[in-house]
């Protein structure tokens, strides 16, 4: 699929922003093994979520959710009840999928199989793998216990402290699960907070979890009970529209119902620090996470550093960051960010190419990039979005922001956001086509 995508004159409107994916996720997987049935209102209906959903239903889970349904219900089958799936399990391209599913099969002593697409299958696995075996798990991996296909034969647990060398909410959400079932407490600690909807949820459905600084720990568990929710929008979805809407000169757009959970706010703080205009109206709760909706303006924006504990908390939008970057007076800096480059694809690599090919001056480091803004005589041209849901929102927006015509071959945007150009193409009164 190609979108080609020229610069309005003007942003508009209000954009209902699709429902949270880390927490559409974690709905039916942790509801697989509650008691009782769940309804899941809104749940992100994208190929990532779907990936979980098949998997869990090889696993004997029923989940009832057809094409366009408003509403999920997943029958949970007991912490014990899942059965051995009879295939593969195959996550597609959803780190998400494959590392909370590692974990839960782990604990499960059943003969599981997890493989996926051809980006989920260069990524970091042994950071799941070392701390499952070490809880007791047999789990194995290609290349040195790294990459998947991953093989796990689980079941006999016991409780591990773990010092976590990356902030990540798939590795942390992992461990979580296993510790559910292993004999003694276990305990995670990272660099820095990682996103918390893991520890939110299986706390409201009965399970013991506590928060102690950067670390957390889980206690055994009986049994969960079952949690209705309706999903939250995803800041993740949120995000190019902020960057598009603080960028174009003449811009003002209204973003419903965004999930504003302070682990995953780092959007927010980032284009505020750069002098953004975003306001935060109607503050409420959703399924157990803070919501709000948030009015972002055309602003005059200056450069900014990102590092440290900022980093984990908008770890999916620092391409995006790059772009505002673009348009900022002075330098932009993202360091302390080499998890950038162990996700759907390089994203240091991809964001360099993908904006320095626009004209942008964007230089790479081990652990981020450097933006010199503002950029003039940037030009739409024709992007590849490598396979990158991110990339190719990026590339959207970039082509809504730049003079000239910008072509994006995407097939991937529907991971994460299916109505992206939908969006787009409304926000910006029609200047994009979709092939
Ligand atoms: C996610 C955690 C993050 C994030 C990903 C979703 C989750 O990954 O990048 O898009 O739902 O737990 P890491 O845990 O690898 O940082």
């Amino acid at each position: 699929m190609a979108a080609r995508v020229d610069r309005p004159d003007r942003i508009r409107g209000r954009i209902a922003i699709p429902p949270d994916k880390s927490v559409s996720h974690r709905a039916f997987i942790f509801n697989a093994i509650a008691d009782g049935i769940a309804t899941i209102e809104r749940p992100l209906d994208s190929l990532d979520v779907r990936s979980t959903v098949a998997c869990l239903r090889s696993l004997g889970v029923e989940i009832t959710w057809s094409e366009g349904d408003p509403v999920a219900t997943v029958t949970g089958r007991g912490l014990h009840g899942l059965f051995e799936s009879e295939d593969v399990l195959d996550c597609g391209n959803s780190g998400t999928s494959m590392r909370l599913l590692a974990g839960l099969l782990a604990a499960h002593p059943l003969l599981s199989i997890l493989t996926g697409d051809v980006s989920l299958r260069r990524r970091p696995m042994a950071r799941v793998i070392g701390p499952l075996r070490n809880m007791g798990a047999q789990i194995f991996a290609r290349t040195g216990d790294t990459l998947a296909p991953i093989v796990i034969k689980g079941g006999g647990l016991r409780g591990i402290t773990f010092q976590s060398p990356v902030a990540s909410a798939q590795v942390k959400s992992a461990l979580l699960l296993a510790g559910l079932y292993a004999e003694g407490r276990t305990r995670i600690d990272e660099p820095a907070r990682s996103r918390d909807h893991t520890e939110r949820m299986l706390s409201a459905m009965g399970a013991d979890v506590r928060q102690d600084g950067t670390a957390v720990t889980i206690e055994p568990a009986t049994r969960l009970a079952a949690m209705s929710l309706r999903v939250p929008g995803d800041i993740s979805s949120a995000a190019p529209w902020l960057v598009l809407a603080s960028c174009h000169p003449d811009a003002e757009l209204l973003l419903e119902g965004v999930n504003t959970n302070p682990t995953r706010t780092g959007i927010l703080e980032i284009l505020r620090a750069m002098g953004a205009s975003i306001e935060v109206l109607e503050e409420r709760t959703t399924g157990g996470e803070p919501v709000a909706d948030l009015v972002v303006h055309s602003a005059k924006l200056h450069g900014t550093t990102v590092s440290g504990a900022l980093v984990p908390r908008a770890i999916d939008e620092l391409p995006l960051v790059a772009l505002a970057a673009c348009f900022a007076e002075g330098e932009t800096v993202v360091k302390e960010a080499a998890e950038l480059r162990a996700k759907e694809s390089d994203r240091v690599d991809a964001v360099v190419q993908a904006l320095g090919h626009l004209g942008a001056r964007v230089h790479p480091r081990p652990d981020g990039f450097i933006v010199e803004g503002p950029v003039t005589g940037l030009r739409g041209r024709r992007i590849d979005a490598g396979g990158d849901h991110r990339i190719g929102m990026l590339a959207g927006v970039a082509g809504a922001l730049v003079p000239g015509e910008t072509r994006i071959d995407d097939d991937a945007v529907a991971v994460s956001y299916p109505n992206f150009w939908d969006d787009l193409r409304r926000a910006s009164s029609g200047a994009v086509a979709v092939q």
